[in-house]
């Protein structure tokens, strides 16, 4: 995408007006007064927020800032799951619920506070037992069970560095991700349940630790029956494994900037990012958004669909609800089985009050109609959120009325996986204009510029900015420095989150999409690079290119143009053959839904492949630049 791939919005803007008890009643109150009371004294600013959290030893300066290397909260002490749970737990909420979970077939587990803390305790107990000490890193691949939500924090109580995978990745993915953490463990379960299957994780497992050196053990939740066997000495048992441990485990004393957890992200190379959070900044950062952002209040049921796997599942499904005490509702369950109203029916049994979705799930329930959301009583709810990609007027309009019944607040949030926390977004209480996530939220400073740094006017578009460092961001690229700092040296000495944006008259943001070889296909970050050397291991490809198109309901869909190797004949077969290696190599959320066999690819001089013509070209758009363009 370039900044002439979309129009600037002239029509007037239109609002959406809360009913003003939203705002009397929210955590922000006044959001411009808090803006202001921010840029007053951001050090005080981030000192209320740090002292909502409890530190084992109290930190001496607020940031320190080396550009572009931050540090946070320097010489605090803590650990997040103190926070998660024993603080609940001795605070009055040792009954309430913590996470409520639900099966594809409607079966349930609930732990409270309580419970959850004596699971979390008996699993880092074991992952002690096995060799796992602080610092080492520990690879989770599961599907979304209460499980998998108890081994992150496992992690978290001893030190240990979580890599949690996404259950919908293949071998090639995992075994990556594997390898460069250098996971000691990984933890897996022998299947996950889709729309009434059953897809076996683990056999993905045993095949991503061939050439994973650093793995150790393999621990494996048996969910089948009857239990699935254990191969190897190196596969574990999950649930034996903890259940003669010890229901206490000390949490360990962590630095406010030791790593908490990597993340992999998709980069523009084959190589994903192994993004790294740190402890007490990311426990500040999503503890303060999910507070004020999603306005949580004591006795909300708080539904975030997004599986923990990605960062939206670590921050607001995971960590911050946690960190506020909230009861989470946690679902396996696909928005379309066994019927396209099991979300709906979900949110009335369960009394949901705060719903947080992302729009490719929104506009697949508009174009299955509200028939299915209207059999069913969604009174319940306060407010709603989306997030991961563009939320379009349409979609806005389709949520705020059939969903939210002209009531609730939809929050539109922005941010990434480097940032770990909500950056943009309108605050609950504040008038809404569709199409234009909001503005930064208090403790965030955004612009949007040129390509040299210079404040584009109001109603034109440029690259979003970050212009100050926030606690919950990313602290480094793991054990890949100098990509960490090309965020901070692309545009100018500020953070370059590589999004086209605009800013309206009204400074409203706008996001447009990603400026760079990146595709969001149903709100999932996938990078080109990744897909196309999937392709080209391929016996049959010699060269590939991957573009996404436009695709009404999932944002965009994958469109790949091949060059066989002589000798090979393009046939329907083998584009089936050659979608289900991407599948099986990087995963089902990859695939591409089109391939093009074709005798040459538009490149640069130097070589590289110019995926802008060949996305002009299929779209029917006006060329642009091509002066570069060898062939
Ligand atoms: O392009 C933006 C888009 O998702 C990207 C970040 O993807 P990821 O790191 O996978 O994190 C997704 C969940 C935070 C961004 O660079 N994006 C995310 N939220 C929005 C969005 N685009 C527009 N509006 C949003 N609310």
């Amino acid at each position: 995408m370039t900044e002439q791939d979309f129009a600037v919005p002239l029509e007037a803007p239109r609002y959406y007006e809360p009913d003003p008890s939203y705002r009397e009643r929210s955590w922000i109150g006044d959001y411009r007064a808090a803006y202001q009371k921010y840029l007053e004294d951001p050090g005080e600013f981030w000192r209320t927020r740090a002292a909502e959290i409890e530190w084992f030893e109290p930190f001496d300066r607020i940031m320190d800032w080396d550009f572009p290397y931050a540090k946070w909260f320097l010489s605090g002490k803590l650990n997040i799951t103190h926070n998660c749970l024993d603080r609940h737990v001795r605070d009055g909420r040792a009954n309430k619920v913590a996470v409520f979970w639900r099966g594809e077939e409607g079966e349930e587990k609930v732990y409270t506070y309580s419970q959850l803390l004596r699971a979390v305790c008996r699993f880092a107990n074991a992952l002690k037992k096995i060799g796992v000490r602080k610092g080492d890193r520990v690879c989770i691949y599961m599907p979304v069970v209460p499980e998998q939500i108890v081994a992150m924090l496992a992690c978290a109580r001893i030190g240990a560095v979580h890599s949690v995978v996404f259950g919908g990745f293949g071998v090639g993915a995992l075994n990556q991700r594997i390898r460069d953490s250098g996971s000691k463990v990984v933890v897996t379960a022998d299947v996950s349940m889709r729309r009434g299957k059953a897809i076996q994780l683990k056999s993905i497992v045993e095949e991503a630790v061939v050439n994973a050196p650093s793995v150790e053990a393999v621990v494996v939740l048996r969910r089948d029956r009857p239990k699935v066997e254990l191969h190897s000495e190196m596969e574990l048992d999950f649930d034996e494994l903890m259940e003669n441990e010890p229901a206490v485990c000390e949490p360990e004393v962590m630095d406010a900037e030791d790593p908490l957890f990597l993340l992999y992200t998709s980069g523009t190379t084959g190589t994903p990012k192994g993004i790294i959070h740190t402890c007490g900044g990311y426990a500040v950062g999503t503890q303060y958004t999910t507070k004020y952002v999603l306005d949580l209040k004591e006795d909300d049921v708080y539904w975030c669909t997004a599986d923990p796997g990605w960062i939206t599942g670590h921050s607001y499904v995971v960590y911050g609800p946690l960190l506020n005490g909230s009861t989470v509702f946690v679902t396996e369950t696909t928005p379309d089985y066994p019927d396209p109203g099991i979300w709906w029916k979900i949110i009335q049994n369960y009394g949901i009050t705060v719903f947080y979705t992302a729009p490719t799930a929104i506009r697949m329930f508009m174009r299955v109609g509200e028939q299915w959301s209207d059999r069913y009583d969604l009174s319940s709810l306060r407010i709603l959120a989306s997030v991961g990609e563009p939320l379009n007027p349409e979609a806005f309009e389709w949520f705020y009325r059939h969903i939210g019944k002209d009531r609730c607040p939809i929050v539109d949030t922005w941010w990434q996986t480097e940032t770990g926390m909500h950056m943009i977004t309108t605050m609950v209480g504040e008038p809404m204009r569709p199409g234009f996530a909001g503005r930064p939220i208090p403790g965030v400073v955004v612009d949007v510029v040129d390509r040299d740094g210079n404040p584009v006017e109001p109603g034109n578009g440029g690259y979003l900015v970050l212009l100050e460092p926030w606690p919950a961001m990313l602290r480094t690229v793991y054990k890949n420095d100098e990509r960490y700092r090309k965020y901070w040296t692309t545009i100018n000495r500020v953070y370059t989150a590589t999004d086209l944006a605009v800013k309206g008259h009204d400074g409203n943001i706008m996001v447009i999409g990603r400026a760079d070889d990146l595709i969001i296909v149903a709100g999932h970050n996938i990078g080109t690079a990744e897909v196309e050397s999937a392709l080209v291991s391929h016996d049959a490809v010699a060269e590939a290119a991957v573009i996404g198109i436009p695709d009404p309901v999932k944002g965009n869909q994958i469109k790949a143009f091949v060059i066989l190797i002589e000798g090979h004949a393009g046939s329907d077969r083998l584009k089936a053959d050659l979608r289900y290696h991407v599948r099986m190599t990087v995963g089902p959320i990859a695939m591409p839904s089109e391939i093009e066999f074709v005798d040459s690819l538009p490149k640069t001089r130097s070589g590289k492949i110019m995926r802008r013509v060949l996305r002009a070209k299929e779209l029917g758009m006006d060329l642009g630049d091509v002066s570069t363009l060898e062939d």
